[in-house]
């Protein structure tokens, strides 16, 4: 991957990941903890390789209103722990039917159904008690009953699980753009905007049209995230993935490339690009993290 941010963007990523890495190694439960399994498939799932773009924004988010990163170990963790759960399940035979995740045998192929089910369920739990519990978050009661509220409307029906069940209803059907943007709203921007949203909820003196910016800066890379991964699924390859290349068009999905084209794709990821920068136009330089991952989501290769 190769954009103009480069060495900024490098750096920020790396000190991300480490932050969220030892905040998720710290809540998830020791392999020793009973029950073994579940405890060891749960840590399986999700301390594996990882982009950690959803804790990554929730930082950059931070940046951009002055919230020292330190505060937001506890969304971070929280918004990676539901996302690895969503992977868990969207890998089922139920769903998906996928046998690589992150390089590695999918969770119900290492373990077995029952206990990757189990895992994403018990996942999810986790997430939320990261986001009642963390101690360094330093934020109101109030605070965290909005950040919860915020992640559960993502992560449900009206968020990221109802997006997956428009894409299993749409299974060989063909959508329109409308049918197909709203598909990917739900299955994989709320959990985008909800990065966001919990970055700016850890500033309670932020200003509203700030706010309302970063608002749209994250349904615009939201999309534009799902976009490059439909197109990653056409022309990326397998070991670079981490999973495995062509499996939307073997599992008959409605994608970007199948309505559009690869280059009407492309050229769709371009311009929410270009709309996701023009919304953080009323910021000045702390916004440089944002404009560094909206650059990654679109050019990135794995
Ligand atoms: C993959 O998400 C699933 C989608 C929502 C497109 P990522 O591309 O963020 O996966 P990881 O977390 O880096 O493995
Ligand atoms: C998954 O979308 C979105 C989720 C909610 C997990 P995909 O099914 O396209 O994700 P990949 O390609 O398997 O990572
Ligand atoms: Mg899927
Ligand atoms: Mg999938
Ligand atoms: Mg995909």
């Amino acid at each position: 991957m190769k954009t103009k941010s480069e060495p900024g963007l490098k750096q920020f990523l790396s000190e991300s990941q480490t932050r969220v890495e030892n905040a998720l190694q710290q809540w998830l439960p020791a392999t020793s903890t009973q029950p073994q399994r579940l405890h060891e498939a749960m840590r399986y799932a999700v301390l594996g390789d990882g982009k950690r773009v959803r804790p990554v924004l929730v930082y950059a988010t931070g940046q951009a209103l002055a919230v020292a990163p330190e505060h937001l170990n506890g969304p971070a963790c929280a918004v990676e722990l539901i996302h690895a759960y969503s992977l868990v399940h969207d890998d089922l035979p139920a769903m998906d039917d996928d046998n690589l995740r992150r390089g590695q045998p999918t969770c119900h192929k290492q373990f077995d159904e029952a206990t990757a089910i189990l895992t994403g369920d018990a996942l999810q739990t986790l997430a939320f008690r990261v986001l009642c519990h963390d101690q360094s978050m330093g934020v109101s009661c109030d605070t965290r009953v909005r950040m919860m509220d915020n992640l559960a409307i993502a992560s449900g029906s009206r968020g990221m699980a109802g997006g997956q069940a428009i894409d299993l209803e749409s299974v060989g059907e063909e959508l329109s753009l409308v049918q197909l943007e709203n598909m990917h709203i739900h299955k994989t921007g709320a959990l985008i905007l909800a990065s966001v949203r919990m970055g700016c909820l850890a500033q309670p003196e932020a200003d509203p049209k700030q706010v309302a910016g970063l608002d749209q800066y994250a349904k615009r890379i939201g999309l534009a995230f799902q976009v490059q991964d439909d197109i990653l699924d056409v022309e990326g390859d397998t070991e670079t993935l981490g999973k495995t290349q062509g499996k939307d068009q073997a599992n008959s999905k409605p994608t970007y490339p199948s309505l559009l084209g690869l280059d009407g794709a492309r050229s769709l990821a371009k311009q929410l690009h270009q709309e996701a920068l023009d919304s953080l136009s009323i910021f000045d330089h702390d916004t440089d993290p944002l404009r560094w991952l909206a650059d990654y989501i679109v050019a990135r290769n794995n």
